[in-house]
């Protein structure tokens, strides 16, 4: 809900002077002090805004403030310039009315700074989009451009406006802004040529020469220190706080943002220097015949540069300078000027020069901002206006009366407005209006104005006299014209109260103006007012070949020579002014009043004197006095109900009816008398504003009591929200427990039941399975019983049957060996001679059947060692040759299987068997293996080519063997192969032979006991091959080797049995020694194989691992 607050809350002071209770200067001052002192500047005088200048930046200007004022009423937020741009804004933009917002002060109180916020804030508020950005960008741009060509240090002010401003912001019917129109007034041209002790001339000659770069410097022809210019004051050349290289770059900024182009910016700085220049130009007085002093240029190169600059031959300038072309009734005439009348005329020029170019740039800065669109406008007019200038000790001149004059008239159209406005808003509102009492200047003005007998007419009067025209001779025909006025005041009036009163010099005269009472002196009023320009300079700058000049200076063209003389300043001010105050006048007008608290520009000084100075001059309390003549303070019903129902019960909380009738029922009921207020139509009108204090005071001490009822009421709340919360909570968290004990209790219960339900079936089922059991073991004692029984009784039976069975058979047998008896008692008579050898026959021959048949059982295998054992003793030598046939017989079906090579094969395992049988502990590891001979296949095996086509014989066995080095015991392989008649020993990698010994010489093999494939070729001692020594080797297939060797010694006829010798040692002769081969048993950790190990020179000891 949208919280409505009021001006009247947390005020400092009064932020409505309207409201000021005792209204007068001292309380209205004190009022200003305590709210400046508490950094609050601004404060209303209805919807006049004063405006303290705080010397010092505040946060009062950021964009949340803009947001903050956007679309609030006026009185609803404390007093802020914003709100009054804000109301104007607004009420241009949705009630159409064109607004004018007058800014008025003296120097240094803010106006300019108070413009420019106006100024911003609207540009914030206002449309946005590419155009409307452009557009504001460039009306806000206009300041810096016009602030360094028209600003200038003073004393009272770092950044003094030395014109008047007033720019038309032009608005379409949305509020975006179009564009813009400036007009200036009355430019402080007096300060291009003299300043006053402590200020500086424009800002733009030390912007220019402190910014500006060598190279454009070099092209005006200018240089950069400041006191090579006699037009620079040079005491306050450098302003603190101010940076103008800093400056020149954003005025050039500036310039180019409102669309000036390259060239004219140059033209414009030429122009700027030309001023320098012409400062620079002196004069010395050349003596004439005539005995007249005439004037001549000084040093010449000045003049020169400036001419050159400005495209002006240098003799038509020159010659200006010393002479005068004076044109009377169509006869020309040439005087020559002494060295005073040339810097005369040098002052002017430079200063018709500068002030032109201000308006020019006026002029062209409105070319570019002007509104594109042909619609009809909503215009904001901005008027940034010096305020009342009263110098002490009657130090005020022609400008001073100027300027007071052009106040006068602003006072003039404020108070109407403001009455006007007054006036209306009772009609609007149907109120009876009264006469207020107030001053109307208008009489002031009338005595500056007036045609017939206005100061400034007759000061026009003066100037264009004939004959001698002085100051003085001006001051006299006011003293005589203006005597009986009441607001004039002179010495030599004719009115003799001013005689005496030495106040007031002879030279001077005295306005008493709507602010205060102002001394001027009539010195130079004549000369500023015609503000001469000899023709003879604009002719010569006419003839510049300078673009811009020439503009300039439109008169000096010989082709429209104008006798007329030029309108006088004073008169063209007096023009300018009515126009403005004409426009103004169909404006809606908004004031803001600006105050500087203090001379030394600084921040946290308030100084009464100074402040009470201007709240007089601005006539600000005497503005108070119109706007509260009537009534002090008016509100609409809608807001004054809002405020202070409360105070009433039939109006709290709310009022059903018509907001009119419920201030009616409040007032009546706060027991307001009735004089004090007067219903309008939309408003209540308060007369007095104590009665509004008394109703604020009763409204915030009913704030407390309510204040403290909504406490009550929140806190109670608040309380009772937490109550519930917590309730809600804890029976949330109860519900929670509850269940969580209640599943607790449940599952303790569920596993009670569990268990005592299991316990239950347990015993349940056992005892079901008892008498199952029980059932079972009955029926199970009854199948026993009955099975027991019934074997018994089968038993009995069987027995009875086997007892009569017996007793049957023995009946039988006793029958039949009786039967027998009887027979052979019968008949042994006639068979015992043959019957017993018949039966033993018999029976032999039953005997022998049976024994063969059981002989069937054996197998074919011969080695098959099985026979049946014999069953009778009789039969024993039978037995053991039966089976010695059956052996032999079967051994030889055996062996007419076999094949010649196999047969060979198993004569060679038989010599082996022979020859090794129970001697080496080898053999019996050999017996499977069957004797392949060839292990090399030296036949297929390419490798082995060469080698076996070098074997003249058939190979039978080709192996691989380890020959054994007597020097280290270790082996070397090697390829053994037999034939029948030699054994070679070859190489194994190249099958190269190595050795080849015929067998006649090989006298015996030794081979020891044990396990291990080791074996010495012993060759014959005086043997062809005995030269090389016996071979020690050793081979996986030893039996073999050695089977063979042995084979082939007996099948050979013509040759020697090989000895084949097994022992444990023995002595082998190498080639020089005999070296004995000792074997030993050595331990399973030697390893799988035998290793063979030189113990010494005579002695190879060969470890066989233990079988
Ligand atoms: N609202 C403000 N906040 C901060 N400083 C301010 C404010 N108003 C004015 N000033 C300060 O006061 C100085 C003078 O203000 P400004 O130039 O607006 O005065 P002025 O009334 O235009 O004077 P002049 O008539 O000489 O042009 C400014 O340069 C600025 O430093
Ligand atoms: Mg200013």
């Amino acid at each position: 809900m949208e919280v409505k607050t009021s001006l009247l809350d947390n005020m400092i002071g009064v932020g409505d002077m309207v409201l000021l209770e005792p209204l007068n200067e001292d309380s209205f001052i004190m009022n200003l002090r305590n709210r400046f002192d508490h950094n609050e500047i601004y404060t209303y005088i209805g919807s006049v805004v004063i405006s303290m200048n705080p010397y010092r930046s505040l946060p009062i200007y950021t964009p949340q403030k803009v947001e903050e004022y956007r679309n609030r009423n006026f009185y609803e937020l404390s007093p802020h310039i914003y709100a009054l741009a804000d109301e104007a804004y607004r009420s241009l933009r949705d009630q159409d009315k064109d607004q004018c917002i007058l800014i008025t002060g003296e120097s240094g109180a803010g106006k300019t700074e108070a413009s420019k916020l106006v100024m911003s804030y609207v540009a914030a508020v206002c449309g946005k989009g590419q155009e409307v950005n452009k557009v504001k960008e460039q009306l806000l741009q206009s300041n810096p451009v016009l602030e360094a060509f028209g600003n200038a240090k003073t004393m009272r002010n770092d950044n003094s406006s030395r014109f008047g401003k007033y720019m038309d912001i032009e608005f379409d019917f949305k509020g975006d802004p179009l564009g813009g129109v400036i007009s200036n007034y009355l430019l402080e041209k007096s300060r291009v040529c003299k300043q006053p002790r402590g200020e500086r001339n424009f800002h733009i000659f030390y912007q220019l020469l402190s910014g500006a770069s060598d190279d454009t410097l070099m092209k005006l022809k200018l240089d950069r220190d400041f006191s090579k210019y006699n037009y620079l004051s040079l005491d306050s050349a450098n302003v603190n706080g101010l940076d103008d290289a800093a400056s020149f770059r954003t005025v050039r900024n500036a310039m180019q943002i409102v669309g000036f182009m390259e060239a004219e910016v140059q033209s414009v700085l030429e122009l700027v220097a030309a001023v320098l220049k012409l400062g620079n130009i002196e004069f010395k007085p050349e003596s004439r015949v005539n005995g007249f002093d005439e004037s001549r240029v000084k040093d010449k190169n000045d003049l020169k540069e400036m001419c050159e600059l400005l495209g002006i031959e240098q003799s038509v300038l020159e010659r200006a300078f010393s002479y005068r072309t004076v044109e009377a009734k169509m006869e020309k005439m040439s005087t020559t000027l002494n060295v005073a009348q040339a810097y005369y005329a040098r002052d002017a020029l430079a200063k018709n020069l500068y002030s032109r170019l201000f308006s020019w740039l006026v002029t062209r800065i409105n070319e570019s901002i002007k509104a594109q669109a042909k619609t009809r406008h909503k215009v904001m007019g901005v008027l940034d206006i010096y305020g009342f200038e009263i110098f002490e000790e009657g130090d005020n001149s022609f400008e001073q009366f100027i300027i007071n004059y052009c106040n006068e008239k602003l006072q003039q159209i404020f108070i109407e407005l403001t009455l006007r406005e007054e006036q209306e808003e009772y009609i609007r509102e149907d109120i009876e209006w009264t006469n207020i009492e107030y001053f109307n200047n208008a009489v002031i003005c009338d005595l500056i104005e007036n045609n017939q007998n206005g100061i400034l007419a007759m000061l026009d009067e003066e100037c264009l006299r004939p004959g001698t025209v002085t100051d003085d001779t001006f001051l006299d025909k006011l003293n005589t014209i203006c005597a009986e006025h009441q607001h004039f005041e002179s010495r030599l009036n004719k009115n003799s109260k001013f005689l005496t009163d030495h106040s007031l010099p002879h030279s001077c005269f005295r306005i008493q103006h709507y602010a205060g009472k102002v001394l001027y002196r009539v010195e130079g009023f004549v000369d500023k007012n015609n503000d001469l320009l000899y023709r003879d300079l604009s002719q010569a700058m006419y003839k510049a070949t300078h673009s811009l000049m020439r503009q300039l200076f439109p008169e000096g063209n010989p082709a429209k020579v104008n006798l007329k003389r030029p309108p006088t300043a004073g008169f063209q001010f007096k023009a300018s002014v009515g126009v403005l105050m004409k426009n103004l006048q169909t404006k809606n007008p908004n004031y803001i009043r600006c105050i500087k608290p203090n001379d030394k520009k600084v921040a946290h000084i308030f100084t009464d004197s100074l402040v009470c100075h201007q709240v007089r001059y601005l006539g600000l309390v005497e503005n108070v006095r119109v706007r509260r003549a009537g009534y002090a303070f008016r509100q609409p019903y809608e807001s004054c109900l809002e405020r202070y129902k409360m105070l009433c019960k039939k109006t709290w909380p709310h009022w059903r009816g018509p907001a009119r009738d419920g201030v009616e029922v409040l007032l009546t009921d706060c027991s307001v008398p009735t004089e004090e207020f007067a219903y309008g139509r939309s408003k209540i009108f308060i007369r007095n504003p104590r009665t509004l204090f008394t109703l604020e005071e009763r409204r915030r001490a009913c704030l407390e009591d309510l204040a403290t009822l909504i406490q009550k009421i929140y806190r109670g709340w608040k309380s009772r929200t937490h109550f519930l919360l917590l309730k809600k909570s804890q029976v949330v968290v109860a519900a929670w427990y509850r269940r969580y004990a209640q599943q607790n209790k449940y599952q303790k219960i569920k596993s009670a039941t569990l268990v005592m339900q299991s316990f239950i079936r347990g015993w349940k089922a056992r005892n079901i399975l008892r008498q199952l059991k029980y059932e079972k073991r009955c029926k199970e004692a009854v199948t026993t019983i009955a099975a027991y029984w019934h074997g018994t009784q089968a038993r009995m039976e069987l027995r009875r049957l086997k007892t009569e069975a017996r007793n049957k058979r023995a009946v039988s047998v006793i029958w039949a060996y009786w039967q027998g008896t009887k027979v052979r008692r019968e008949y042994r008579k006639f068979f015992r001679a043959n019957a017993g050898k018949k039966i033993y026959d018999f029976t032999i021959q039953r005997i022998m059947q049976k024994y063969f048949l059981g002989l069937k059982t054996t197998t074919m295998s011969p080695m098959d060692n099985s026979w049946p054992a014999k069953p009778y003793g009789f039969l024993e030598g039978a037995h053991t040759q039966l089976r010695r046939i059956f052996h032999l017989w079967r051994c030889k079906k055996y062996r007419g299987q076999f094949t010649e090579e196999k047969k060979a094969v198993y004569e060679e395992k038989l010599e082996a068997s022979e020859i090794f049988k129970d001697k080496k502990a080898l053999y019996p590891s050999s017996v499977s293996q069957p004797f392949k001979g060839d292990y090399l296949e030296i036949q297929k095996n390419p490798k082995y080519q060469k080698l076996n086509s070098a074997m003249e014989e058939k190979v039978l066995l080709a192996d691989l063997v380890n020959k054994i080095n007597r020097a280290n015991g270790k082996g070397s392989p090697r390829l053994f192969l037999l034939t029948k008649s030699n054994f070679v020993l070859a190489d194994q990698k190249t099958g190269q032979v190595k050795a080849s010994v015929p067998l006649p010489d090989l006298a015996s093999v030794s081979v020891s006991t044990q396990s291990d494939g080791f074996f010495a070729l012993k060759l014959k001692e005086g043997s062809a091959s005995a030269s090389k020594g016996d071979f020690l080797l050793s081979s996986e297939h030893l039996i073999e080797i050695i089977t063979k060797l042995h084979r082939i010694g007996t099948t050979a006829a013509d040759r020697d049995q090989i000895n084949i010798d097994i022992s444990d040692e023995f002595l082998v002769q190498f080639k020089q020694d005999k070296v004995c081969v000792k074997f030993i048993q050595g331990g399973p950790k030697n390893g799988n194989s035998a290793a063979c190990k030189r113990k010494n020179n005579r002695l190879l000891e060969v470890s066989v691992p233990s079988p």
